[in-house]
């Protein structure tokens, strides 16, 4: 008996997105190193632990695709971009991959809105309201950097931003214990 409640259309949908994430996770990641190696640990520190939050998302339709009866497909993830060149540059590319992510999560939104798979409607609402806060989040690095100076910055004040993203807390809930209630 074939127990998939997805489309085979929804069901790639799906799958690349989680492949998608885990680009995503990777690309931060590699971001993360490059401003370690600047000696910028604070941003590093945001930038690690925003990798972590992306592969918690990347688990999170893993976990879905098989609760659904499907089977999700690791594919080869791309490269990440070439390392920034300013802090500018790592914040706008920050930015600007929230914002191709959230494109990608509507997709999966219209099709689910198609299909009239309100399951999949439904556990997707949770990434619009989670791209919200990304996108706010890179938004105000962004912000932050400007008040700094951008790239003409002083030493003090990128220390100043740089410390305070050193406070970014750094325990991320596990994607298993996150639900659609308690995100
Ligand atoms: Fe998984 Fe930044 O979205």
């Amino acid at each position: 008996m074939n127990t998939n409640r997805l489309s085979t259309i929804m069901e790639t949908a799906l799958s690349n997105q989680m492949n998608k994430e885990i680009h995503a996770s990777h690309i931060f990641l590699s971001y993360g190193i490059w401003a370690d190696d600047k000696g910028y640990q604070g941003i590093a520190n945001f930038l690690y632990r925003h990798s972590q939050e992306e592969r918690n998302h990347s688990i999170k339709f893993m976990e879905y695709i098989l609760n659904r009866g499907g089977k999700p497909k690791v594919e080869a993830i791309p490269a990440p971009p070439n390392d920034p060149d300013s802090l500018t540059a790592c914040f706008d590319g920050v930015f600007k991959h929230e914002v191709d992510n959230t494109t990608a999560i509507y997709k999966i939104v219209d099709l689910s809105l198609e299909e009239k798979d309100w399951a999949t409607w439904n556990f997707m609402q949770w990434f619009v309201q989670e791209q919200i806060e990304e996108e706010t989040l890179a938004q105000n690095l962004i912000d932050k950097l400007k008040i700094a100076g951008g790239d003409r910055a002083t030493d003090e004040s990128l220390f100043t931003l740089d410390k305070t993203l050193s406070e970014t807390p750094n325990e991320v809930p596990l994607a298993q214990e996150a639900t659609g209630y308690n995100p």
